[in-house]
């Protein structure tokens, strides 16, 4: 497959390109930040920037369209809402009214912040409710994606790994933090499913390669508070998890429960999501085994 990956300078655009390059060929779109790698063209476009989606999708003939590129969290988003209301709620229709004309399949990334985090165990149709600015512009960005084309695919998503600056994931900030001897809050009422990126990238191919539509939860099949993966990393990586103080997060923007139910993409794909176990194993051995390295050398 041609696979055209926005946000390839992103925890999750990276962690995928690096991931399928052998096997598929990728066009790679960063914005601010320069990826150099030998195995994939690297396309540095501003998405905002007028009249380039087209030019873009004409230029590399996809198959399919990852569309990762957002401004990404809670925070950034919150204090950019312009830029968020283009970027992650304007720019996703834009995208994928294009790939329709063209007869591309688009795959948008979208959150599990779209849901207000009351009730837990959300299913794909548990009507949502955004807390934040960065939620609100994310699910309108979704929103858009299928007004467009009711064909397009979006997976709603949380995850974690290795980024090209080692400051995108909530598992760098633990580590991070813990191999430098600092304490850091871990918060005990926030609920989440974190799927490993890679594992992460596995599920989207599969998706790709199922040819679905319509919206899915793409995350770990278990759920745990955001403290308590803390500490699961820290044992893992033989830290001091004494350094995370357990902590409530109270800030009025949080979903507190958002454990997303994955039944019908276990169904559609006929075998389980990754626990949370296996990513951090899997993360730990990319750390012991020079994938740091290797994205270091990506940088430019
Ligand atoms: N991280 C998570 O756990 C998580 C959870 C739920 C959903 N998501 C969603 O997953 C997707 C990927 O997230 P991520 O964590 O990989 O994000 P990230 O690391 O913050 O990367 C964001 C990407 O967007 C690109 N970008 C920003 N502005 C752009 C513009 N104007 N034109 C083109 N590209 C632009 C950035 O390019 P430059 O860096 O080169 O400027 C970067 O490659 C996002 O849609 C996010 O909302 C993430």
């Amino acid at each position: 497959m041609r696979i055209l990956v926005t946000g390839a300078s992103g925890l999750l655009g990276m962690n995928f390109s690096m991931q399928v390059k052998t096997e598929h060929s990728i066009s790679a779109v960063v914005n601010s930040h320069g990826l150099r790698s030998l195995d994939f063209d690297s396309i540095p476009v501003d998405l905002l920037a007028k009249n380039v989606i087209p030019q873009l999708i004409d230029k590399t003939e996809p198959d399919w369209i990852l569309h990762c590129a957002a401004i990404a969290g809670i925070d950034r988003s919150d204090n950019q809402e312009e830029l968020s209301q283009k970027l992650n709620a304007e720019i996703p229709g834009v995208l994928s009214l294009e790939a329709k004309k063209r007869n591309i399949r688009l795959l948008h990334i979208s959150t599990d912040a779209v849901f207000d985090g009351k009730k837990g165990n959300y299913s794909e149709e548990d009507p949502t409710n955004p807390m934040s600015v960065y939620a609100k512009t994310k699910l309108a960005g979704e929103r858009a994606v299928l007004e467009a084309n009711s064909d397009a695919l979006v997976a709603r998503v949380v995850f974690y790994g290795w980024s090209l600056f080692g400051n995108r994931s909530l598992s760098e900030f633990f580590i991070n933090n813990l191999l430098k001897g600092k304490q850091v809050k871990g918060f005990t009422n926030l609920q989440f499913c974190p799927l490993q990126v890679n594992h992460l990238a596995d599920i989207l191919l599969e998706m790709m390669k199922k040819n679905l539509s319509g919206i899915y939860h793409a995350v770990s099949s278990e759920s745990l508070s955001k403290y308590d993966f803390g500490v699961k990393l820290a044992q893992k990586f033989a830290l001091d998890a004494g350094l995370i103080a357990p902590v409530k997060n109270n800030r009025e923007n949080r979903s507190l429960n958002l454990t997303l139910n994955t039944d019908k993409l276990t169904k559609e794909l006929g075998h389980a999501m990754p626990n949370i176990q296996i990513g951090i194993e899997h993360l730990f051995e990319q750390f012991n085994t020079g994938y740091l390295d290797k994205i270091e050398r990506m940088r430019f």
